[in-house]
């Protein structure tokens, strides 16, 4: 099981949208990688974090449709516009401040596809524990309540059709390396379809 929680219905179902060639953004140990290569020609899974793709590597280097690249999503993606049919991006976004939430975004537009297809899920009212059960707060975390974050998307995803459904989860005795013991919020779910 990936480190980073369950595989959330919500997001399994959503990821039938996709086809063809697939960006994982911040894939981290791989924790959707099973379905996105069941749906998709080529999955390209993207992290920062090398170690987190060597973990997914070790549990899936059999497959010949998966592909790893070590990249900062905060700095120019470094594939040519239009590559992908696909992009997929969970348990991130939440992560970063606007801007950089904006920036993300146009490069994500850039190197789909028209007609291209994106599912990303955004994770709110988040509230994280230590084993001891106090609270773990990042200092640069947006910290987005869910009518923050929908307008956020629909603003700066003003060109896609979006579909978004607003679900919850909890995640328990997390391994260390998370930085945390255990987190619940809000999620939504965005499936959307790139109209130019
Ligand atoms: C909470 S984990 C989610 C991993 C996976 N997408 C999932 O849903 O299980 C966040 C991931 O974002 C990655 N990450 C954080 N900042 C990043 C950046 N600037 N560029 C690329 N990946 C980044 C981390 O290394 C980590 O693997």
């Amino acid at each position: 099981m990936s480190k980073w929680g369950i595989e959330e219905k919500e997001t399994l179902n959503a990821i039938n949208e996709l086809s063809g060639i697939t960006l994982d953004v911040a894939a981290g140990d791989g924790r959707f990688i099973n379905k996105l290569l069941e749906v998709s020609d080529k999955v390209i899974a993207i992290d920062i974090n090398a170690s987190e793709l060597d973990e997914l590597k070790r549990n899936y280097s059999q497959n010949n449709k998966l592909q790893t690249e070590v990249v900062d999503i905060t700095k120019e993606f470094p594939y040519y516009d239009s590559t992908f049919d696909s992009i997929f991006c969970t348990g991130t976004l939440h992560l970063f401040d606007k801007e950089t939430i904006i920036f993300i975004f146009n490069e994500i537009r850039r190197v789909l596809k028209p007609n291209g297809k994106i599912v990303l899920d955004f994770a709110t009212d988040i509230e994280r524990l230590d084993k001891d059960g106090n609270k773990v707060v990042f200092d640069n975390e947006g910290n987005y309540s869910s009518s923050e974050a929908k307008e956020l998307l629909s603003n700066e995803l003003s060109d896609f059709k979006l579909n978004i459904e607003e679900s919850t989860f909890e995640e328990t005795n997390l391994d260390d390396s998370a930085g945390y013991n255990s987190i619940k919020g809000k999620f939504l779910i965005i499936v959307g379809e790139k109209l130019i």
